[in-house]
């Protein structure tokens, strides 16, 4: 035997429809919302230890140490910051070969400048080195620390490094 349906029971199961096509219509509102919230936490940051891009290989001249910024740009949930992290003397080779040296005198930590076209030179205690990085004068106790140079797209990639200073060994730390 059929039931028969009120004019009441229809409109009581349209209001339940109307509920749930509203609450799904809002759920749905909130998507965007709750992504921009959540975006800045799902990216990556980038890491301190990994390469470095400082500038493009067609700047460089052979045999004119270019000096480089190594700076990281960390992203933390919604701040970006970019912090220093040292600097490095690139050198393109005649033959083509790049090689980086960091920036931070082995003897107490200054901080090494060109000194002429072909050494570099500390102004805290007058240590000098060769393009190469080899200690000539001075009381540096080892050459200066090479980095570990890339080239990728055209981009000179330098990846950042500290070494322990005051020693004749060198050490990573
Ligand atoms: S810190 Fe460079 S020579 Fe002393």
């Amino acid at each position: 035997m059929a039931t028969a349906t009120t004019p009441s029971d229809r409109r009581g199961v349209l209001k339940l429809l109307a509920g749930f096509l509203g609450a799904g219509m809002a759920a749905l509102a909130t998507v965007p919302v709750v992504g921009s919230v959540l975006t800045p936490l799902l990216r990556k940051t980038p890491s301190a230890g990994g390469f470095i891009d400082v500038l493009a290989e067609k700047e460089l001249v052979a045999d004119v140490p270019h000096r480089v910024e190594l700076s990281s740009t960390q992203i933390d949930a919604w701040n970006t910051s970019t912090a220093v992290l040292g600097a490095a003397w690139v050198l393109k080779k005649k033959d083509g070969s790049l090689t980086a040296l960091s920036t931070v005198c082995p003897h107490s930590g200054c901080s090494i400048s060109q000194k002429t076209k072909d050494t570099y030179g500390c102004p805290c205690h007058a240590s000098t080195f060769s393009l190469d990085g080899t200690a000539t004068e001075g009381p540096s106790p080892r050459p200066m620390d090479p980095l570990t140079v890339q080239v990728k797209d055209g981009r000179v990639l330098v990846k950042h490094a500290r070494f322990r200073i005051g020693t004749k060994e060198r050490e990573e730390i």
